[in-house]
């Protein structure tokens, strides 16, 4: 980790996708930070990059030019294999539609991080269990993710991305499809994990309630951040 505390750096990000016969140039030099501990949102219209950007952060897509720095590691200079392995240890990813394993039970998906990461298979049965219980998901342990409730699922994921106690939690509008009972759990289970493992939150949001919860809102628009919003109040 850097001396100064930051967990993950984003300088001079531009991520251009071609677009029949032209370019869609989304990101335009976003520069970023996020400290440890720190929970930041990131707020912006649909379509303006935020998933493109987690993505970046995240080394699950390359961008056309920029650097991405968890913690003092030039993600982009690793082979894959090394970036991926990295990825697992240090990185947790909620997405918006939870991505569980389909042939994998709860169980088995908050386990395999762990699994993957080298870690005993009892050990990992150990710490997978008691964050289901944690998370009041302890009776469905054994159901496959077609037989859990959209939040259900959704609680499931949070525990996949935390069980290797990750520095860093990157969640892609992770409450957009719950009831507001469920957003408010998982807002605050999000708040929690940040308290209890000093973990850094960065959550692309629709949801002006969590945003302000946050402790820094940030914008993307026209391919840049800013900490203002483009007409002064808070723009979803
Ligand atoms: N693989 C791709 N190829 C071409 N264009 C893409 C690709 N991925 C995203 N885009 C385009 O890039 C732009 C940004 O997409 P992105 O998914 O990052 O937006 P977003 O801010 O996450 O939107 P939302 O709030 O709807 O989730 C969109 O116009 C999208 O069509
Ligand atoms: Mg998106």
């Amino acid at each position: 980790m850097s001396e100064n505390n930051t967990v993950l750096k984003a300088m001079g990000i531009h991520r251009i996708f071609p677009s029949g016969m032209t370019e869609l140039h989304v990101l335009k030099g976003v520069d970023f930070e996020l400290k440890r501990g720190e929970v930041v949102s990131l707020l912006g219209s649909s379509g303006s990059g935020k998933s493109t950007l987690l993505h970046i952060l995240a080394g699950l897509d390359t961008p056309t030019d920029g650097t991405v720095m968890w913690g003092d590691t030039n993600i982009f200079a690793l082979k894959d294999r090394v970036r991926s392995y990295l990825r697992n240890a240090n990185l947790g990813f909620i997405f918006q539609f939870h991505h569980l394993f389909p042939e994998l039970t709860a169980l088995e998906n908050v386990m395999l991080p762990l699994l993957i990461g080298g870690s005993d298979k009892s050990e990992a049965r150990k710490k997978a269990e008691g964050l289901l219980e944690r998370f009041g998901l302890s009776d469905r342990a054994e159901h496959f993710p077609s037989q859990l409730s959209g939040g259900e699922a959704q609680r499931v994921a949070v525990a996949r991305a935390i069980v290797s106690e990750p520095q860093i939690l990157l969640a892609d509008e992770p409450s957009g499809n719950l009831d507001s009972e469920n957003k408010k759990i998982l807002h605050g289970m999000l708040l929690d994990i940040s308290a209890q493992f000093g973990t850094a939150i960065l959550i692309a949001t629709h949801n002006i309630e969590l945003a302000m919860i946050t402790q820094r809102i940030l914008y993307l628009t026209d391919g840049r951040l800013s900490d203002r919003s483009p007409s002064g109040g808070i723009v979803v």
